[in-house]
């Protein structure tokens, strides 16, 4: 078992990685908890058990579930059954539920305590760490949500047994961009060592920059186009799919831009492969749309920003060239 803090003074938690992980939920209540509500998706098989009254709440499937209706919907049943402030709510499934149990946690009586228990590889390396939760509007996806840092995470690789051989891939698209991020050949190492990893770099990011200003929007590396992708809707996408197509295009960018040589974009190929990950456009992409949809991206405050590779590693470069993005997309 790897344990790791996320070090953010008052607010440090803890996340332990390992084979039977789970086993230290009980050790990782917080005091004087005498409820917990656990938030979960039907078919995602983690059961844990605990002395204290409990509750289970199945969420829909899939970006259906990151809506506000259902943070009305659970906000409502977590009143019915008495739950306050001093109870837990655990969020045990993928990005989906540890964002929408972490939002539910952050406004439900102003906020209470949340646990996640990540069951994707995506989770385990990124979404439950950060406390970064929210839920999707129709004009795009994550634009209602709060920061709320959980009180522990326990990633159990054991769990990752049941997942689906495509959401396993989707999760290795935000593996591929720690690559970036870290400075580490992370295929090099056993799975459990390299979600520790990944949290690692995850963690000391989020410590040096809570609320995501420079520091922390270099997570979003490849996620530009990938949400852009994604609100598009019409294609048959994973999330982490998406982003691999996304860090493609950024290192296309950046190389268009004379910030990266093309040896650094064969070493961005190389890492997609190795995970068998999608580097083209699916068709028939509609590249007006995309680029109306750039300008709609939260991070372009000042015109078109995107994260790119570049000689000092990745930033967030302000002023992206239009005809540049135009031109990558259109090729691409
Ligand atoms: N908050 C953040 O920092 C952050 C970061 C990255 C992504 N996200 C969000 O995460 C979401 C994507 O998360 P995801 O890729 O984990 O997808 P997901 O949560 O939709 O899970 C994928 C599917 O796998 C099923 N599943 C989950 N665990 C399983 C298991 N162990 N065995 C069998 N089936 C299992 C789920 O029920 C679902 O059908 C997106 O909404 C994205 O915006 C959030």
């Amino acid at each position: 078992m790897i344990r790791l803090e996320v070090p953010l003074g008052s607010r440090s938690y803890p996340v332990v990685v390992g084979e039977s992980a789970l086993s230290e939920f009980q050790s990782l209540l917080p005091s004087e908890v005498s409820r917990v509500a656990f938030v979960t998706q039907e078919g995602i098989d983690a059961s844990i058990a605990t002395e204290l009254p409990s509750s289970v709440h199945y969420l829909p499937d899939g970006e259906q579930a990151k809506r506000l209706a259902v943070i009305e919907d659970l906000c409502g049943a977590f009143a019915r059954e008495g739950l306050t402030r001093r109870d837990l709510i655990v969020g045990i499934g993928g990005g989906v539920v540890t964002d929408v149990a972490g939002f539910a946690a952050a406004v439900y009586h102003r906020g209470i305590q949340v646990m996640h228990v990540p069951t994707t590889l995506l989770g385990q390396i990124d979404a439950a760490i950060g406390g970064k939760t929210g839920v999707n509007l129709e004009e795009g996806k994550n634009l209602v949500g709060a920061f709320w840092q959980p009180c522990a995470v326990i990633c159990d690789t054991a769990l990752l047994a049941s997942l689906p051989e495509r959401e396993l891939r989707s999760g290795m698209g935000e593996l591929a961009k720690y690559h970036f991020l870290g400075g580490r050949q992370l295929d090099a190492l056993p799975l459990e060592e390299r979600i520790a990893a990944c949290v690692q770099i995850k963690a000391d990011i989020v410590s040096a920059d809570e609320r995501e200003g420079a520091g922390r929007a270099l997570l979003n590396y490849g996620h530009t186009l990938a949400h852009a992708l994604e609100i598009e809707g019409r294609f048959d996408l994973r999330h982490g799919e998406a982003v691999s197509i996304g860090i493609e295009y950024a290192a296309l960018v950046a190389l268009e831009m004379g910030r990266i040589d093309p040896a650094r974009l064969a070493e961005h190929r190389r890492v997609l492969d190795i995970y068998g990950l999608p580097r083209n456009l699916p068709d028939g992409c509609d590249v007006d749309q995309i680029m109306e949809l750039f300008r709609r991206d939260k991070k372009a405050m000042t015109g078109l920003t995107f994260v790119l590779d570049g000689p000092q590693g990745l930033e967030v470069v302000e002023g992206v060239p239009e005809n540049v993005l135009r031109g990558v997309l259109t090729r691409m």
